[in-house]
């Protein structure tokens, strides 16, 4: 399994391969492809759990599902991240939060959307033992102050905020950051700033790694953002085997006797 500690040495050598998982069969499938890192994402929220954003995500429904994804991952580092207002509001709180995604569901590090008010708690959680994956540019848990999910870091002074957030949470001793659709000149310029791999999403090659939501990748996403790009077409392959099933059903072809059982003793009787 990669340890927080032979990501950090991928940095500027291996490129880093991360997607999410939200349950079992799906993390076993992530992982024979052999990706480095599973995140558990609030993505959860859109992607399984049909709310409308990731705000109402709750820290069970991510311990719950990174339970799944940690019982079936043998390889891969699984990272559980953590939903709104969940981290960053009390200290022993945050805690209590990221520290139950180690005890209780099995994740090797948690992943914090990051900000001004992440670098104390950042250092806190890797003083006790919690890896931390930071996470900047776009963060959709403040869609609401931002008001859509736009591109961030594009104006010189967003772009230097967010390169002197990714040095302090680098300082604070975060293994990775995600950086999330900003600018690729900007994102390279923090690549080569930092020690730390930094994995993109929206954020242009020159990134140490990749992350996208796995039903983006997989084409089974409704509306996936304009910087991912589907490399299969699952909801495809899957409807075909829906129809399949229910015309089977509707014209009595399934099931066929060879899913069938005839108990011969109950033949006089019936
Ligand atoms: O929730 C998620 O899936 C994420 C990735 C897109 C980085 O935060
Ligand atoms: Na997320």
């Amino acid at each position: 399994m990669p340890s927080v500690t032979e990501i950090r040495s991928k940095a500027g050598s291996e490129p880093v391969t991360m997607l999410t998982a939200y349950d079992a069969p799906t993390a076993r499938l992530v992982e024979e492809a052999g990706m480095d890192i599973i995140l558990v994402g609030d993505s959860m929220g859109n992607a399984a759990l049909g709310y409308e954003s990731t705000l109402p995500v709750t820290v069970d429904e991510v311990a719950s599902h990174t339970g799944a994804v940690a019982r079936a991952a043998e390889e891969a580092l699984v990272v559980a991240d953590m939903p709104f207002l969940s981290f960053g509001v009390e200290t022993a709180e945050s805690v209590h939060n990221c520290g139950r995604m180690l005890k209780e569901a099995g994740a090797d590090a948690v992943k914090l959307e990051s900000g001004p008010h992440t670098v104390d708690l950042t250092e806190r959680l890797v003083q006790l033992g919690i890896p931390v994956m930071a996470h900047l540019g776009l963060t959709p848990q403040r869609v609401n102050e931002l008001g859509g999910y736009t591109r961030q870091g594009t104006t010189e002074e967003d772009a230097a905020e967010i390169l002197d957030l990714a040095r302090a949470h680098e300082d604070a001793g975060a293994f990775s950051l995600v950086l999330e659709h900003v600018p690729a000149n900007l994102a390279a310029h923090i690549t080569d700033e930092l020690d730390i791999p930094t994995i993109g999403i929206g954020a242009g090659p020159d990134c140490d790694g990749q992350v996208l939501v796995f039903h983006d990748a997989v084409g089974l996403s409704e509306n996936p953002p304009p910087f991912a790009t589907a490399f299969g077409n699952a909801r495809e392959e899957l409807q075909h085997a829906l129809d399949g099933y229910v015309g089977a059903v509707e014209s009595g072809t399934f099931p066929a006797e060879e899913h069938s059982h005839v108990e011969e003793d109950l033949d006089e009787l019936y």
